[in-house]
C-alpha cells in the first residue's frame, strides 16, 4: 500500500513545480523507507527473582520509539525458579527463543537484564546459527558478583560475602544460579575449579569448546553493556562492563582484564570492530534499569533498528 502511494507521489512530484517539487520526492523517500525498514523483533530475558510482567515500561518505550516492533518477554524461570542452575535456564530460554529467531529472517535483538544477561551469553555462545544483531546487556554481572546485597541476605542468611565461597564452590552450591557466577576475588582457584558456568564462559578454566563458543558469540553485530555506579546490587557495578575486583578488592577495568586482553570470547574483537558499546548512567538503582526512560533513550533505542 505504502509503496503504491510513493509511486503516485513521485509522479505528482514530477508534475508539480517550485518548492513543492523539492519536497515531494523527499517525503516519498521517507515513506518508502518506513515501508521497507521493519524493526527487528526484540526478545527480553529477565533476571533473578523477577518475571516477564516487570517489563511493561520497557515494552511501552520500544512501542513508542519503534512502533510495530514485535517484543517478546520470555515467561520462564519466574521468581524463585530463577535460582535454577544457569545451564538449565540457558536450555529453557534457548528452546523458547529459537523459534522466534527462525521466524525472523532479518534477525532479532536481545535485551537481557541482570542475571538474564549471563543467561543470554550462554545462549549466544552455544547456539551456532543464532541471528542476534544487538545484544543489550542491562546491568548484568558479566564478570561475576561479589557483594553483600539484600539478595544475598535474603537467600543465604547465614553467610556474608567473605564466607559464601564455602557454600558456592561445592557441587551443591553450583545448583543455585547465583553460585554459578559468584566470583570471590580471594578464592580465585576455587572459583576457577568449581564454577560450572562463568568460569567456562570466560575460560577461567580450560574449556574445550571455547573456540567454537567464541565463533558463535561473535555472530552478534553489537554488544551494548549498560550499568552505573548507583546500581546497588551488581558488585562491583563495573562487572556490568566486565570490570572486576583484584585480590585487594580494587576494581580493574575491562581493558586490563585477561578475558579482554586475551580476547577469550571476542570482547577485544568487538572493540576493534567498533561494535562494543559501554553505556554508564548514574543515579539508577538496580530495579529501575528497565523502567527508566532516560536509560532507554540514552543506551538502547538506537540499537533496536
Ligand atoms: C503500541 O502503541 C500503539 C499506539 O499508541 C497502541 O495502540 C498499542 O496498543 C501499543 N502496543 C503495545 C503492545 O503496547
Ligand atoms: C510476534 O512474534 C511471535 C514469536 O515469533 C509470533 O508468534 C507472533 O505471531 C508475532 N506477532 C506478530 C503480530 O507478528
Ligand atoms: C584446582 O584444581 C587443580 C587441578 O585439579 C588442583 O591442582 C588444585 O589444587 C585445585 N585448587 C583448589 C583450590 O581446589
Ligand atoms: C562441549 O561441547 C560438547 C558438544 O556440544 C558437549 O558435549 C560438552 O559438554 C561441552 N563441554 C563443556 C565443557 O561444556
Ligand atoms: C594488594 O596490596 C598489597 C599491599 O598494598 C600489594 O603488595 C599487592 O601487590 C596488591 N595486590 C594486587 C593484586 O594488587
Ligand atoms: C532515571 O535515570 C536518570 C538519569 O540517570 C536519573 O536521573 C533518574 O533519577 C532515574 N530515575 C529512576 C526512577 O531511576
Amino acid at each position: 500500500m505504502i509503496s503504491f502511494a510513493t509511486d503516485s507521489m513521485s509522479r505528482r512530484a514530477e508534475r508539480s513545480s517550485g518548492a513543492a517539487s523539492l519536497l515531494w520526492p523527499l517525503l516519498g523517500a521517507c515513506l518508502w523507507a518506513a515501508a521497507v525498514v521493519a524493526y527487528k523483533p526484540v526478545i527480553i530475558v529477565h533476571g533473578l527473582f523477577d518475571s516477564s510482567g516487570d517489563f511493561k515500561n520497557l515494552q511501552r518505550f520500544i512501542n513508542e520509539s519503534h512502533p510495530g516492533t514485535n517484543v517478546t518477554v520470555i515467561d520462564l524461570f519466574d521468581r524463585s525458579s530463577s535460582l535454577r542452575p544457569m545451564w538449565n535456564q540457558v536450555d529453557g530460554f534457548k528452546a523458547a527463543i529459537y523459534p522466534i529467531m527462525q521466524n525472523s529472517a532479518e534477525g532479532v535483538h536481545f535485551i537481557c537484564y541482570s542475571q538474564g544477561g549471563l543467561v543470554c551469553r550462554g545462549i549466544l555462545s552455544t547456539l551456532p546459527d543464532h541471528n542476534v544483531h544487538s545484544f543489550i546487556s542491562l546491568s548484568s554481572p558479566q564478570a561475576g558478583q561479589y557483594g553483600d546485597t539484600d539478595y544475598l541476605k535474603y537467600l543465604f542468611p547465614h553467610f556474608v560475602k567473605s564466607n559464601l565461597y564455602h557454600l558456592c564452590y561445592t557441587a551443591m552450591g553450583q545448583r543455585i544460579s547465583i553460585c554459578n557466577y559468584w566470583n570471590d576475588p580471594h578464592h580465585r582457584d576455587m572459583y576457577a575449579n568449581s564454577s560450572d558456568y562463568l568460569a567456562l564462559l570466560n575460560s577461567d578454566r580450560p574449556n574445550p569448546n571455547s573456540t567454537e563458543w567464541k565463533k558463535n558469540f561473535l555472530r552478534i553485530n553489537k554488544l551494548v553493556l549498560i550499568g552505573g555506579p548507583d546500581d546497588g546490587v551488581i558488585t562491583p557495578w563495573q562487572s556490568s562492563q566486565f570490570g572486576f575486583f583484584d585480590a585487594n578488592e580494587t576494581v580493574v577495568e575491562m581493558q586490563q582484564q585477561g578475558v579482554y586482553l586475551r580476547d577469550v570470547f571476542g570482547l577485544k574483537t568487538l572493540a576493534a570492530r567498533g561494535d562494543l558499546i559501554l553505556c554508564s548512567v548514574p543515579d539508577v538503582q538496580h530495579v529501575w534499569w528497565h523502567s527508566n526512560e532516560t536509560v532507554f533513550h540514552t543506551c538502547m533505542e538506537r540499537w533496536l533498528v
